[in-house]
């Protein structure tokens, strides 16, 4: 099994290719999200554990969406207001159906399994720009309520973000949230997201506006003291 290491603002979360070896031994973030290189990307489910948490190493398994899985999605939300800040423009009540609504065409949706469980504990999409191919949005983040608060969210994310700039060579991935949704603002701070302003959007019956932070993250560069790439 190929493991690589990611190491992020002092959380060290290590990666394993659960289809077995990805040729990724040795190399730094950066070294392995370089597309052009011809580097492979990761195929099929990410394992991915958190050997820092303070309960113990955790393990996310991530895996594409299954439709099957849509009912136990929307029973995550615990109320209007949560749906609210996680999707301001889906009306409650949240249901299977307009989960499965959430998944476009052109974009990617994806469960995460903690431990060996085989029921999902996490939903998130990659979605590309309208404009733009090679710069992605991340939507829809939710985690089931009982698997809250234990790193489970950042292990998600950093998935999210190995599959947007290795297997579709994301140059930047972008996504906007609540200012006072505090748990998922920790959270994508905590996997790197950078604030890079303010956005108003209007939603509701009322269209109010609303303030919302739009954060986001660039392809990693390889760093100046890496070694140059072989040549020939
Ligand atoms: C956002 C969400 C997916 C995060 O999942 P999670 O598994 O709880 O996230 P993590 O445990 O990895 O990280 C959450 C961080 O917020 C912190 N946090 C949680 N509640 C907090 C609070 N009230 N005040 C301060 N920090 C808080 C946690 O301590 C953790 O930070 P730490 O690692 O520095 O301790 C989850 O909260 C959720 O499903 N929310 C409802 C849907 C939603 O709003 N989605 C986001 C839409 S943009």
């Amino acid at each position: 099994m190929g493991l690589a290491g990611w190491t992020s603002r002092g959380c060290n979360t290590q990666v394993a290719d659960a289809l077995g070896d990805s040729g990724h031994h040795g190399r730094d973030a950066a070294e392995r999200y370089d597309c052009a290189g011809g580097i492979r990307p990761y195929r099929g489910s990410l394992v991915r554990r958190n050997d820092n948490s303070a309960e113990g190493t955790h393990k996310l398994v991530i895996r594409r969406f299954q439709a099957r899985f849509a009912p136990v999605v929307a029973s995550w939300v615990r109320d209007d207001t949560e749906l609210f800040q996680l999707t301001p423009t889906t009306p409650p009540p949240l249901t299977p159906e307009k989960v499965l609504a959430w998944v476009r065409p052109n974009g990617r949706a994806y469960l995460g399994f903690a431990g060996s469980r085989d029921v999902p504990c996490l939903y998130g999409e990659l979605n590309p720009m309208r404009t733009n191919d090679e710069h992605l949005w991340i939507g829809h983040v939710l985690a089931d309520p009982q698997c809250r608060g234990r790193g489970l969210g950042q292990l998600f994310v950093r998935g999210l973000l190995e599959s947007g700039f290795g297997e579709f060579c994301a140059e930047r991935i972008s996504l906007i949230v609540f200012p006072d949704n505090i748990p998922a603002v920790r959270c994508y701070e905590r996997v790197g997201f950078t604030l890079r302003g303010d956005e108003h959007h209007r939603f509701g019956p009322q269209e109010r506006s609303h303030r919302m932070l739009r954060y986001e993250i660039d392809r990693p560069r390889p760093s100046a003291s890496a070694p140059p790439p072989p040549e020939g």
